[in-house]
C-alpha cells in the first residue's frame, strides 16, 4: 500500500514536470499583462487568447505573426500603429512579442 502511494505521488510529481511550465510561464503571463494592459493592443487587435476584438489592425490569430515579425511592429511601429520603443521596456516589448508569437498560433 505505502508503495503504492509512493509511486502515485511520483507519477504525479512527473506529469507536473510537464504540465505546469506551460500553465506558469512569467514571460508569456508579462507579455499578456502588457497587451491588455501596459500597451493595450487589445483596442485594436483581435487575439482570442486576450479576449479581445480591436478592429483597427489585422487579426493576429489570423496573421500568426512569428516573433520578429512582431518585435518589429511594437518597436518600430507600423502604419497607423504606434512604435512603442522608449514607451516600453526592452523586457515588456520582448514578452509582449513572445506573448503575441505563442497565442495567436494557439487558436
Ligand atoms: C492604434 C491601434 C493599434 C495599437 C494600439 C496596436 N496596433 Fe498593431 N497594428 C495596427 C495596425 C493598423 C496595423 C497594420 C499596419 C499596416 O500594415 O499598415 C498593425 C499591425 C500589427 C502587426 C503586424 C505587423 C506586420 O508586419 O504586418 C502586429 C504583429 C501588431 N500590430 C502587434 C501589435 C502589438 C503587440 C501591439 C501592442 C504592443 C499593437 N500591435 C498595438 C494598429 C495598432
Amino acid at each position: 500500500m505505502r508503495k503504492n502511494i509512493t509511486v502515485l505521488l511520483n507519477f504525479f510529481v512527473l506529469i507536473s514536470f510537464f504540465i505546469l511550465p506551460a500553465k506558469s510561464d512569467p514571460i508569456f503571463e508579462l507579455g499578456k499583462d502588457v497587451f491588455l494592459n501596459k500597451a493595450v493592443c487589445s483596442s485594436c487587435h483581435i487575439l482570442a487568447d486576450a479576449k479581445s476584438d480591436g478592429q483597427i489592425g489585422p487579426n493576429l490569430n489570423t496573421i500568426r505573426p512569428d516573433k520578429a515579425r512582431v518585435l518589429n511592429a511594437v518597436k518600430n511601429g507600423i502604419g497607423v500603429m504606434p512604435a512603442y520603443e522608449g514607451q516600453l521596456t526592452n523586457e515588456e516589448i520582448e514578452a509582449v512579442s513572445y506573448y503575441v508569437f505563442i497565442a495567436a498560433d494557439k487558436d
